[in-house]
């Protein structure tokens, strides 16, 4: 098969059967999201996103695109904007790893660094990336390009609803039992969660927060800091539905670093830490007792370990 550009290489993700980490009963699968050409979960928005401005006319052709990331969305962007031939300019928080900002460059991306408000470096809070949108918001009006604003543009939660949810739909066959997933912009946790309930109601969904920063479970945030970069902000996203969500799982950073090294080690998957934490918050699902028999839990490795 050939494919006409990098951006038809988005989405079709193969679904990984984590049977060295779960053995039973039941199943955990995991969607390989990283195995994409920006290598990570984010090229399926910022595709559909630029496509969607491209079709309606919001973003002409040649017009520079901005946005706020914290580099995988940036990557995404980079790959379509490569294509289609879009300059891109992004801002990221500082705290980010510098190897995203060494990919969006190599893709050649503008990356504006902008300085953490009370975070610290591989630890990103909610502060820092509001002043990381503020800073792109007023780059984009100041040079009248268009702005990606994932954390609103409707693209992004539909895709995963439309091909995301029916790929592992698909690829599964018959039930799935439970969805998890960590919460960034939040569009792969509902839009894939809105396919699943539409297939069957009784899919059991739940988000993963960092512990200490879970504000969908509804607890006081009392550690912003923590290691699941691209996730767990501090506030429900601007389109956060509660409804889809059955449940909130936490997961803690010494966890996820451990659960990172057993993927790599025991499954050959060099991911990401929210990654890592998808997969903890699964095996405490699939442990609780709340699934009977032998449940299918479905899952997502959000990035390559390579990012960090
Ligand atoms: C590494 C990583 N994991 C998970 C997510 C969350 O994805 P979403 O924004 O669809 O909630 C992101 C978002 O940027 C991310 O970068």
């Amino acid at each position: 098969m050939i494919l006409a550009s990098a951006l038809d290489a988005v989405g079709g993700t193969p679904m990984i059967a984590l049977d060295r980490i779960h053995r039973g009963p039941g199943r955990l699968l995991a969607k390989a999201e990283f195995m994409q050409p920006g290598g990570s979960v984010k090229d399926r928005a910022a595709r559909a996103i630029i496509v969607a401005a491209r079709v309606d006319g919001r973003l002409r052709e040649g017009m520079t695109v901005v946005e706020m990331t914290s580099g995988n969305m940036g990557a995404g962007l980079a790959v379509a904007c490569a294509t289609l031939g879009h300059p891109l300019v992004v801002m990221m928080s500082a705290g980010n790893s510098p190897a995203r900002a060494r990919m969006l460059e190599g893709l050649g991306a503008e990356v504006h660094l902008i300085e953490q408000v009370d975070g610290q470096p591989g630890q990103v809070t909610g502060a820092d990336v509001a002043a990381a949108e503020a800073a792109a918001r007023d780059y984009a009006a100041r040079r009248g390009a268009f702005y990606v604003d994932q954390f609103h543009a409707p693209e992004g939660l539909a895709v995963h609803e439309r091909e995301t949810g029916q790929e592992i739909l698909r690829q599964v066959g018959g039930r799935v039992d439970a969805w998890v997933a960590a919460v960034g912009s939040g569009c792969t946790f509902m839009g894939v969660a809105r396919a699943l309930k539409a297939a069957s109601a009784a899919t059991i969904c739940a988000a993963v927060e960092p512990a200490g920063c879970r504000p969908l479970a509804g607890e006081p945030v009392t550690k912003p800091r923590h290691l699941i970069q691209g996730t767990g902000y501090g506030s429900a996203p601007p389109h956060w539905d509660p409804r889809l969500m059955d449940l909130s799982l936490a997961v803690e950073d010494e966890a996820v670093e451990s659960m990172r090294r057993r993927l790599a080690r025991e499954e050959g998957l060099y991911v990401g830490y929210s990654a890592a934490a998808n997969v903890c918050g699964a095996l405490a699902l699939l442990g609780s007792g709340r699934l009977a028999g032998e449940p299918t839990v479905v899952t997502v490795l959000c990035d390559t370990g390579l990012k960090y």
